[in-house]
């Protein structure tokens, strides 16, 4: 068997530790080699919280590429600062698993996945969806034509932050650094239902509101995506709903079944129905549990980035594109900032985006 691939994990925050975790459950294909943090001591109570030894700590992302040089470098700072630190390690010959938003705006976006492509890397975005077996095995059979046309789609997100998460850490909240409820919580769910239909969206309209948090960007969006195949998505985003009943709900309607999934109030919902009413879970429950085995199925499930680790490792050895790729990455913000840029101009805008736009181009938009 080949040498685990190592992995420096860059920024010691709330996301890291799903990543620790996923590492660790991967004992064999990775190994754990760095830890770094612009603040010394998240890193070490990351480290002494994960019980794992032999792991070198930075304060300084450069240092730690240099000295490591790992194979994967997990980039897990705040999104502001996506753009530098996974364009510096990509230039410095680490494959990358880069949380989501890719960056905050088209322009970086469309330059990293230039930068991966040039320089042959690979990119798994942290678009966790994708990486629930079930969604593969499902999104599969829509793209081979057995359920017929696709017809349209709809996610909510209702993933309530209080005032304490905003005020956790200072970027939260901000156009510069993170966006709203849509660009933090929602573009993965964006990516995923755009997935599952199989077509690019080509035009976007949208409203923003901000109702109960005190932040710079919208704690609710809403928003209807026209894609390349003629169907329509709609897209509800909010963090000002209820924190203790997060949902992230998925509805695909085909000619021939309509697919219903995801969580609802914190718990797990699928429902797929052939046309006519007949349901259809067993088939897909069984066919994930035969493929994958019950218990990846369920740790999957439990920690999706389990899933994107497991399938980045597989995609280095075997030279092949991760699930969730550079496009997947820039498609989505692409997306999304032809959402903002709706809002802010009160019209449909095109997708793919023509010009340049950032999220901080929404500054001072007037709610
Ligand atoms: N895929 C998912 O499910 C998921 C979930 C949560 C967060 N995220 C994404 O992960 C990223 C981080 O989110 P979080 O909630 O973990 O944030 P966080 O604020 O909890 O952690 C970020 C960490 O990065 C560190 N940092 C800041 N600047 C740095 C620098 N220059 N060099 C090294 N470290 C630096 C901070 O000190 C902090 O410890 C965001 O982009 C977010 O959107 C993804």
């Amino acid at each position: 068997m080949s040498e685990p691939l190592s992995v420096l994990i860059i920024g010691c925050g709330r996301v890291a530790v799903k990543h620790i975790k996923a590492i660790r459950n991967l004992k064999g294909r990775l190994v754990l080699k760095g830890l770094c943090d612009a603040n010394r001591s998240a890193a070490e109570k990351l480290l002494a919280d994960s019980g794992l030894s032999g792991v070198e700590i930075f304060e300084d992302y450069k240092d730690a590429i240099g000295k490591l040089k790992p194979n994967i470098t997990a980039v897990t700072v705040p999104s502001g600062l996506h753009f530098t630190i996974a364009t510096y390690a990509m230039e410095h010959g680490s494959d990358l698993l880069l949380e989501k938003p890719m960056a905050m705006s088209n322009r970086e976006s469309r330059e990293i996945y230039e930068t991966a492509r040039r320089l042959n890397r690979k990119i798994a975005m942290g678009h966790i969806y994708r990486y629930l077996p079930i969604v593969g095995l499902i999104r599969d059979d829509i793209a081979k034509g057995i359920y017929g046309k696709v017809v349209y789609g709809s996610i909510y997100v209702r993933w309530g932050h209080d005032d304490d998460y905003y005020n956790s850490a200072a970027w939260r909240g901000t156009w510069k650094a993170d966006g709203g409820a849509l660009m933090n919580q929602t573009i993965h769910a964006i990516d995923l239902l755009v997935w599952l239909m199989g077509s690019e969206p080509c035009e976007a309209t949208s409203m923003l509101a901000k109702r109960l948090r005190d932040i710079e960007a919208e704690d609710l969006g809403m928003a209807v995506l026209r894609l390349e195949n003629g169907a329509l998505a709609s897209v509800e985003g909010a963090t000002c709903s209820d924190p203790s009943r997060h949902s992230a709900m998925f509805t695909v309607c085909c000619e021939k079944a309509t697919f219903t999934m995801g969580l609802d109030s914190g718990k797990a919902k699928l429902d797929i129905r052939s046309l006519g009413g007949k349901k259809l879970n067993c088939r897909y429950i069984m066919h994930q549990i035969k493929e994958f085995g019950l218990g990846y199925t369920i740790k999957s499930a439990l920690n999706p980035h389990l899933g994107i680790y497991k399938d980045l490792a597989k995609s280095i050895s075997e030279n092949k594109s991760p699930i969730a790729d550079s496009y997947a990455g820039f498609s989505s913000v692409d997306t999304l900032m032809g959402i903002y840029k709706s809002a802010k101009e009160n019209r449909s805008v095109t997708l793919p985006l023509e010009d340049d736009f950032a999220s901080t181009d929404m500054t001072g938009y007037n709610f």
